[in-house]
């Protein structure tokens, strides 16, 4: 059984840790609530739209519950970039956090192991393989027998999920957390939100008791607009040069090679462009992501290898010369875009082909049938999305369907901007509809 450690200091207020420590006035929508329901040691289910404030629900609580004598919080994330950046922000705020994952050498793993074995450790970012390895979890052991491991949090839990967009094997072994600690309180993140996938993660990551808190999803500062596809290259370089002329923004593209092409031609049209795909080797990716970062109005031509967890606030225009795979897979991307809450623009070239060529994929890949049939059914929900003469935000924030108390409360935050545009190909007026 573990110990649990005397408590060290009268406990401290969350709103107060997060004046204090992070600098911020106020808790946003639910943030309060989880961080209390956390503190008092029960599981929860997060679902908040990107740029939400995800993060800060287990940071405020690991800080509460360190101080309390509870020791050390785990995180589980699933990108080294992320880890490093959120380690990187709590340092900065005067936090002491680490990440464990291959980029350590031996004898900085092993300093990291002793700071987070003595105790000393607020938060340990880790990826999910490096959690579930014997000598890690023996020394997990060792501080829940002492009273000394004060939460999980699962970042990106739509990981878990096979019906999700960002899969991770390694994902699926996570439930061994609450097997071995139960009692050990666990928050599980995502920004994805559909039936499957949050019914996948409460399954696999065994949080059948957990609360669930779903926000509205609904991004009202960003207007989604469909281009029929005439000429796509054109089309993007006419919205980037007459919309978001000098803007941050980012174009998807579905294959490498694409990318390639499509960075190497704006930046010769004068757009400052850069590339970003697993393809190009990690010093060049880390080099590319700190400029768009950084630097202002750089254009990140990626695939969707490019933007989880990436935290740039004015990201003014997200653009999708091929169609994304679904419409979580949408959201998550565009969803980057105008994460300060200022205006900001979803753009999309779509025409016919992309859609023979999904379908293909899809009929030619080697999965089981039921997934292939999933595949299409999410397919065609996109399509529908594409094609439809409604608002489109409206249906986006429809596809994340919140239970029936929350629904009043959305449609009253429905902004009257919330136009979606077709813009006809060869035409520069956009059409309302
Ligand atoms: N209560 C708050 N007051 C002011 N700023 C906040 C608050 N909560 C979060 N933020 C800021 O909002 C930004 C986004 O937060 P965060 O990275 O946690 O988003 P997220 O929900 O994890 O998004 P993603 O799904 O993309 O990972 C951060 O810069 C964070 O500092
Ligand atoms: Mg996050």
């Amino acid at each position: 059984m573990p110990r649990p450690l005397p408590v060290a200091s009268t406990a401290v207020e969350p709103a107060q840790i997060l004046r204090e420590v992070f600098g911020y006035s106020a808790f946003r929508g639910a943030q309060a609530e989880i961080v209390e329901h956390l503190i008092d040691g029960h599981d929860a289910l997060v679902l908040m739209p990107t740029g939400a404030g995800k993060s800060l629900c287990y940071q405020v609580p690991a800080i509460a519950r360190h101080r309390a004598g509870q020791g050390v919080a785990v995180v589980v994330s699933p990108l080294i970039a992320l880890m490093h950046d959120q380690v990187g922000a709590l340092d900065e705020v005067g936090v002491h956090a680490a990440f464990l994952n291959s980029t350590l050498a031996a004898d900085e793993a092993r300093r990291v192991e002793l700071e987070l074995t003595s105790g000393r450790l607020v938060l340990l970012y880790a990826a999910p393989e490096r959690i579930t390895t014997p000598r890690f979890l023996a020394q997990l052991d060792a501080l829940h027998a002492s009273g000394r491991l004060s939460l999980f949090a699962i970042d990106e839990a739509h990981c878990v999920s096979q019906w999700g967009h960002d899969f991770r094997e390694d994902y699926l072994a996570l439930d061994v957390l609450h097997r071995r600690y139960a009692g050990v309180p666990r928050i599980a993140l995502t920004a994805t939100a559909d039936d499957l996938t949050r019914a996948d993660i409460i399954e696999r990551l065994q949080l059948e008791a957990a609360r669930v808190f779903i926000s509205s999803f609904d991004r009202p500062n960003i207007r989604y607009a469909v281009v029929e596809k005439d000429n796509a290259r054109a089309q993007l370089l006419r919205f980037i040069k007459d919309e978001h002329a000098g803007d941050a923004g980012i174009v998807y593209c579905q294959s490498r090679k694409k990318v390639d092409e499509t960075a190497a031609w704006l930046a010769g049209e004068g757009i400052a462009a850069l590339p970003y795909h697993a393809g190009l080797d990690t010093e060049m990716r880390r080099r590319h992501q700190e400029r768009f970062l950084r630097e202002d109005g750089i254009v990140m031509v990626a695939t969707i290898a490019f933007g989880m967890g990436i935290d740039k606030p004015d990201v003014r225009f997200v653009a999708h010369l091929d169609l994304p795979k679904n419409i979580e897979g949408y959201y998550q991307e565009t969803g980057r875009a105008g994460r300060d809450g200022l205006p900001a623009d979803a753009w999309m070239a779509y025409g016919l082909a992309d859609v023979v060529n999904q379908r293909r994929m899809i009929d030619e890949s080697p999965a089981a049938d039921e997934f292939k049939r999933a595949q299409r059914a999410k397919l065609d929900a996109l399509l529908a999305l594409a094609e439809t003469h409604q608002c489109r935000r409206v249906r986006l924030t429809a596809a994340y369907r919140p239970p029936p108390g929350t629904r009043r409360k959305r449609r009253a935050r429905r902004s009257p901007a919330s136009t979606a545009f077709m813009r006809r190909a060869g035409s520069a007026s956009a059409r309302a509809i």
